[in-house]
């Protein structure tokens, strides 16, 4: 079974890599990994890869920046392609960003000679002359329209002939969009695989001590959504906001390629620049990046993955965002949803109190691409041998 793994942007490598692995040691599995090139930097792609323990990708598509438009067009122009001459059996796509819904376009509508080898569990949702297309990090929804993530995420689940979900929630939201329950399986949350997969190397590092630091004496800050760094007004407030926490706290923010393009257009390096306790590396690779989370006091983003990841570890996370496609970081994590104007209260709130304990949640434990491997096997059980 050859099996596309789609990637594109650095949230999408450690949801990869876990499964990447585990078919790998399948003998009915052959997994290739197609790159679409959407994040190209050193740091935002190639030192996770490595990282995380990925080979060089067996398909790179390099589409590069552009608009959603003109980014969504040449990775669906560049991949039919690529689905016409491998004709792979299947197509995993992770995640929300614009290759994810971008991939799924194109092997919905491509058309073999011949019938695919994989089925799926309804007939009536065969995909017949076609690869069988599967969603892992389905049904998240953060029912706000104007974030470019909540459009891929639509569109990709509509699609989609298997939603594996990571949170009961997302199962709910689709079954109330009417999507067919036998193509939805709740099967966890795979980036815990990754983190659990290296946790040993996570765990030896001790990069705080670069920036001289010392373990939960400082907080962490990513900041890349369009809605928080696009706007000057909006960046110059956040920028302003954290020079005044980091007069309580040191703050290490590694800064993403977007935000420093507008940091620097519109001349607001200067403020960050002026407080000595605000650090601002480039991004970090994961290894490196998860042991500044395991040792931080608090985490300030916008970012989705981060929410889940302080949630599993018990750390504060405070997401700047009016609202999240994963809620259960709220109702049974550490999560808070905060904005500019009460960002400094909350800040306050979670240093004076003391970290509230949550039961685990269910199939967030390392397991999931496990599960993943055995749907597959199970789903079709006739065409692979023992
Ligand atoms: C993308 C995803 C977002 C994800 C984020 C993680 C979409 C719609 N957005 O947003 O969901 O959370 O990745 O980082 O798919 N750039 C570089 N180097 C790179 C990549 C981008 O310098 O390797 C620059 C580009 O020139 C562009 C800016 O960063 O101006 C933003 O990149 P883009 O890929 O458009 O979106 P992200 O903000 O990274």
């Amino acid at each position: 079974m050859r099996i596309h793994i789609i990637c594109a942007a650095r949230p999408n490598f450690m949801k990869v890599a876990p499964l990447y692995h585990a078919l790998k040691n399948e003998t009915w599995a052959q997994p290739v990994i197609v790159h679409t090139g959407q994040h190209y930097d050193l740091n935002l792609s190639d030192a996770i890869f490595q990282d995380l323990g990925l080979p060089k990708p067996d398909i790179h598509l390099g589409v590069g920046s552009g608009t959603h438009a003109e980014q969504t067009g040449k990775v669906m122009i560049a991949y039919e392609k690529v689905l016409m001459e491998e004709q792979p059996d299947m197509v995993i796509v992770v995640g929300d960003v614009n290759s994810t819904v971008a991939c799924t376009l194109a092997a919905s509508k491509i058309k073999y000679p011949f019938n695919s080898k994989f089925k799926t569990k309804n007939s009536s949702l065969s995909n017949g002359h076609r690869p069988l297309i599967a969603h892992l990090e389905a049904g998240l929804r953060s029912f706000d329209r104007t974030m470019p993530e909540e459009i891929n995420r639509l569109v990709t689940d509509n699609l989609a002939d298997i939603l594996w979900t990571p949170s009961p929630d997302a199962d709910k939201n689709l079954i109330n969009e009417g999507i067919n329950q036998s193509k939805i399986c709740y099967v966890g949350n795979i980036m815990i695989d990754s983190l659990e997969m290296l946790r040993d190397k996570i765990e030896k590092q001790t990069v705080y001590k670069e920036y001289d630091l010392k373990p939960k004496s400082f907080g962490l800050v990513t900041l890349h959504r369009p809605s928080n760094v696009d706007n000057p007004d909006i960046l110059k407030n956040l920028c302003n906001m954290l020079v005044q926490i980091s007069d309580k706290i040191p703050l290490v923010f590694p800064v993403h390629p977007r935000t420093m393009k507008n940091l620097e257009q519109h001349n607001l390096l200067p403020i960050l620049n002026n407080s000595p306790n605000l650090l601002l590396p480039e991004p970090l690779s994961y290894i490196p990046f998860m042991n500044m989370v395991f040792n931080c006091r608090l985490v300030i983003t916008d970012s989705g993955g981060i929410q889940e990841e302080t949630t599993y570890l018990g750390i504060p996370c405070l997401t700047l965002r009016p609202n999240t496609e994963r809620p259960i970081t709220i109702t049974q994590g550490t999560n808070q949803l905060c904005d500019v104007n009460n960002l400094m209260e909350k800040f306050h709130d979670v240093l004076s109190a003391p970290v509230s304990w949550h039961e685990p949640i269910k199939y967030w434990d390392g397991k999931t691409a496990k599960r993943i491997v055995a749907f597959l096997k199970e789903l079709n059980a006739e065409a692979i041998p023992e």
